[in-house]
């Protein structure tokens, strides 16, 4: 296992392994890495000759008022997850390698961002595709991992993808959880023991709203999302920033309910803010 730090030798090692008919797969990562992110590392491990883990908290893509300055990290943990699933690489970039200077050109997301997180974190979505548009061509893998607990991020990064024609193919993994339905995700360890005990009606509440979506042929969309919401506000304090139902990947507004779809919320604690999500076909 190889720490890279510098730009050049990450470019350098992975046009070396392409030219010699080799597949990379690459995780994206804050760190702090915990069972979720190894999924996607157990995935590219199976399906790439080399894998590639990124680990930079990017701050271009925290709010102002966000939790940059106490988002948890631990680099000795993180390195010994890496070595434990068998990684070939680690880039660990600092801020000045990453951003030297202010950027001259600056990316819109103008579909799919402006709803759910992307309403709530102004300019969140603009700082993730330019770190991964930066972090594909340093990188330039063959397959990129990301977690469908993060939904409007995959559906972002396939816009990204496709737009700006990068030579990637994403793939998305399934949610990893706790036993009791929590999303795993590294605000966690920022719950109070009382926040952590609610914080599993969240998937709790997505699942009834999902059921109940299920039941009829042409539900009342309106209705299995206000009960959902009601649910949820009976079973924790944390305060609802969203639940809402839309297309997927394309997040439009639905009217009817006659294809994929995405029932997602995001919840206010104390100290941490977070997201859960179902995706499903009516039918
Ligand atoms: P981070 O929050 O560290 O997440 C890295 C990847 O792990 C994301 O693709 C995320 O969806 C995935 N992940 C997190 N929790 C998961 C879980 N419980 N189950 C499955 N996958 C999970 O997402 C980011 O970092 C950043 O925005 C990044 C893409 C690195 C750009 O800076």
């Amino acid at each position: 296992m190889k720490v890279i730090k510098e730009i050049k030798e990450m470019q350098k090692t992975t046009a070396d392994l392409t030219r010699a008919g080799k597949s990379i797969g690459f995780v994206p990562t804050m760190g702090y890495l915990h069972e979720g992110h190894e999924r996607l590392l157990q995935e590219a491990r199976k399906e790439n000759d080399y894998v590639i883990l990124s680990i930079y908290v990017n701050p271009l893509q925290f709010g102002e008022h966000e939790d940059l300055d106490h988002y948890p990290r631990n680099i000795d943990h993180d390195l010994s997850v890496a070595k434990r699933n068998d990684i070939d690489f680690i880039f660990l970039p600092e801020n000045k390698t990453m951003y030297p200077a202010p950027l001259s050109i600056e990316m819109t997301v103008s579909k799919r961002a402006h709803v759910l997180c992307g309403r709530s974190r102004p300019g969140h979505f603009e700082g993730v595709v330019t770190i991964l548009t930066k972090l594909f061509n340093i990188c330039r893998p063959t397959k990129a991992y990301f977690g469908q607990k993060d939904a409007q991020q995959v559906a972002v990064v396939d816009a990204l993808i496709q737009d700006f024609n990068f030579p990637v193919q994403l793939v998305s993994v399934p949610t990893v959880r706790e036993d009791d339905g929590l999303a795993k995700s590294s605000r966690n360890i920022n719950l109070s023991p009382q926040e952590r005990s609610e914080a599993p009606a969240i998937q709790k509440a997505l699942q009834k709203g999902r059921s109940r979506l299920m039941q009829t042929r042409n539900p009342d969309i309106q209705e299995a999302i206000q009960e959902t919401r009601q649910f949820l506000e009976r079973e924790t304090r944390g305060k609802i920033d969203y639940i809402e139902l839309l297309s997927y990947p394309e997040l439009e507004p639905i009217e009817t309910f006659d294809r994929q779809v995405i029932l997602a919320a995001a919840v206010y604690y104390e100290n941490a803010r977070l997201i859960d999500n179902t995706v499903f076909h009516p039918g």
